[in-house]
């Protein structure tokens, strides 16, 4: 069978801002897994992220820091980069989407796609109102304008939206619209824009989502099909805007915008794959080999807050380029993603103080660097992954992150490999001893090895992270209770072919545990790589139940897990 072939993108994080652990696990994280685990198993996948520099986002922060939006998403690429490579969050591209070796590609690819969806007749070209600030020379974006929400009075409400009562508003409604950028009172003018067809496309929409109905998670489809239900309106897909891609028409109301960020932004997966095909020496185009080649499968890893992005707009900016009928698309046309998976937000909850929201302008956050600064990057992946929001929220709490370090990933994994790799340096020369002839309590253990890869891998392929790592988890405490009750420690003294038997099989469930933790946990599984001396290939999920023969030379033991004291920790 050839091998399997994916493409998995992972959300592409605003470039105005630091990395906390809300944004890991929501997206990252249980893509990096999946991707693991798929290359574990023998697929061919290439994994893709990089920043979504375009839009207001940057503008917006980079006027309150008083820099450049080139010098802001430049630093915040990078430094964004360096939290993902720290945590060992492994794309084989991180891109930008306006950082200078992509932009070029880019924006081919985007205004490609726009001309493509023009030339198929997927757009209306409307004369609307939009608010324009007289002073600063430009129509101003929702969020750049603030006033009294229409419906319940609050001065708190944003052009998109009321932040007190939540109420979606079009900045045309607000009472005593102000401009955030220079404070005066904007004004009413005409302005052009391109509409994407969504209220056309529905139906194909619908089609292709129903058939997702059983195999994604309810909270994704359910939510698109709810606002199919209510019917999709035409959503502008430019915008009035010099900072972002140029709107590629030859029409003089093109002039001075820009196409919309959740445009471009998604079209990112498709400019760095081109731009990692070229890296590779195989020539940009051979993109087309991943996004427009039905054996490939596309999974999109997001947060709550991209569903319809995801999983309605971009399925829609594809569908609307297809000449065939063929929903997914025929060999040669953009496929559709086989999976969108989404986590729900994270929320926050530190020592002494109610669980909240996580806020950047509020600093309720606990940031990567910061976190990289004192810890090990696998205490976090277990723990956001242990306790990951799959279905709906759940919290950071730093003295749950601390505890269960101790008590699960400490207490399980780190004490069972280190006994059990302490005992063969002690009693058997550093070497498996012989596996002699095993009875029933011997071969359980080794079933049960077989059983966790097993079932840790269909739980992979299902995106079921959180439970994955828990079967993981238990052939840990699994193989403990073995230790225990084979009790080696006690048969040394009486009986060394029984010791030798029990560390044997000790020694067997390591090197499972090995391939079965590397997707969660891979600096931990490196390091039992070493201790058993086995190659890179030993990662195999195929091979995870291979016997380590008799008198395999092992390495010298290394502790997996620090322990983590809460009372000095939180005291500091
Ligand atoms: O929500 C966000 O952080 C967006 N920048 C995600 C974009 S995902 C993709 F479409 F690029
Ligand atoms: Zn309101």
């Amino acid at each position: 069978m050839a091998n399997r072939q994916f493409l998995i993108t992972a959300a592409l994080p605003y470039s105005n801002g630091r990395l906390h652990v809300g944004h890991i696990a929501g997206a990252y994280l249980p893509a990096d897994i999946y991707v693991r685990y798929l290359r574990a198993t023998g697929a061919d996948v290439r994994f893709i992220c990089g920043s979504d520099d375009n839009g207001v986002a940057a503008i917006k922060t980079a006027r309150e820091q008083g820099r450049s939006v080139e010098e802001l998403t430049a630093h915040f690429n990078q430094s964004q980069k360096q939290s993902f490579d720290g945590l060992g969050i492994k794309f084989d591209i991180y891109g930008g989407t306006h950082q200078p070796d992509y932009v070029e590609l880019h924006e081919k690819l985007s205004q490609d796609l726009f001309l493509r969806i023009h030339e198929k007749g997927f757009f209306n070209k409307k004369t609307t109102r939009q608010l324009y600030d007289v002073e600063a020379r430009q129509f101003l974006p929702d969020r750049f304008v603030k006033g009294t929400c229409p419906k319940c009075k609050s001065d708190n409400a944003f052009g998109d939206q009321c932040e007190s009562c939540g109420a979606s508003l079009d900045a045309l409604e607000l009472i005593n619209p102000v401009s955030t950028m220079t404070g005066t009172t904007p004004e009413p003018r005409e302005t052009v824009h391109w509409y994407l067809r969504l209220d056309q496309l529905q139906p194909k929409l619908a089609e292709w989502l129903e058939s997702k109905r059983k195999d994604w998670r309810p909270t994704v489809v359910n939510f698109v099909l709810g606002q199919i239900d209510e019917g999709l309106p035409e959503r502008a897909m430019t915008r009035d805007l010099e900072w972002g891609v140029p709107v590629p028409l030859d029409d003089p109301d093109a002039k001075g915008k820009a196409l919309y960020v959740w445009f471009d932004a998604p079209i990112g997966y498709v400019s760095f794959t081109a731009k990692l095909c070229e890296n590779l020496g195989e020539g940009w185009e051979a993109y087309q080999n991943w996004w427009k080649n039905p054996e490939c499968k596309v999974v999109n890893f997001i947060g709550e807050d991209n569903i319809v992005f995801h999983a309605l707009t971009f399925p829609a900016m594809l569908l609307a380029t297809h000449n065939s009928e063929n929903i997914q698309g025929d060999e040669g046309e953009y496929q559709l993603p086989e999976n969108v998976v989404a986590n729900a937000f994270l929320n926050i909850k530190f020592p002494g103080k109610e669980e909240e929201k996580i806020s950047k302008s509020r600093g309720t956050a606990v940031w990567i660097e910061e976190y990289l600064n004192d810890f090990d990057p696998d205490p976090l992946r277990y723990y956001l992954t242990a306790n990951a929001p799959e279905g709906g929220r759940t919290a950071f709490d730093f003295e749950d992150f601390l505890n269960r370090n101790n008590t699960e990933l400490l207490a399980a994994l780190g004490n069972f490999v280190n006994r059990s790799f302490t005992f063969a340096h002690k009693y058997f020369d550093g070497k498996v001893p012989p596996a002699g002839t095993r009875e029933d309590i011997d071969n359980e253990q080794i079933a049960r090895c077989k059983t966790a890869a097993d079932e840790v891998a269909a739980d992979l392929e299902a995106c079921k992270f959180k439970s994955a790592l828990n079967r993981a988890m238990q052939l840990a405490r699994d193989a403990n209770a073995y230790f225990d009750t084979t009790a080696p420690f006690r048969s040394r003294k009486t009986d060394m072919d029984a010791c030798g038997r029990a560390i044997n099989v000790c020694c067997q469930t390591t090197r499972a545990l090995t391939t079965i933790i590397a997707p969660f946990l891979p600096h931990i599984a490196a390091k039992c790589r070493d201790m058993l001396q086995l190659d890179d290939d030993a990662i195999q999920w195929s091979s995870a139940t291979d016997q380590l023969p008799d008198g395999h030379a092992l390495g010298e033991p290394q502790f997996l897990v620090k322990k983590l004291d809460p009372e000095e920790l939180i005291a500091s």
